[in-house]
């Protein structure tokens, strides 16, 4: 089953960086041939506004996230797991 990352795509999220996020995570995806592994999927507004940007990877909610926090989860979910 391949690994789920769902972006928050509501109107807060991604004008607070999921829009950048998730050109980060497509290019992640690009350069480390994870297309077969990985399956990127967007969200609507999941309620959770005030902590946004939100990522769930594989069921685990990330808040706040930027670009530069984002590169080390997916490393460390993806490269050095
Ligand atoms: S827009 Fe992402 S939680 Fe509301």
């Amino acid at each position: 089953m391949p690994s789920q990352i769902k972006v928050c795509m509501g109107s807060s999220c991604f004008a607070r960086g999921n829009a950048k996020n998730l050109q980060t995570i497509q290019e992640f995806i690009d350069k480390h041939q994870l297309d077969a592994t990985i399956e990127l999927c967007g969200l609507r507004c999941c309620n959770n506004c005030s902590k946004g940007p939100n990522i769930n990877i594989d069921g685990t909610e990330y808040n706040n996230i930027e670009s530069g926090t984002l590169l080390d989860i997916l490393e460390k979910h993806y490269i050095n797991s």
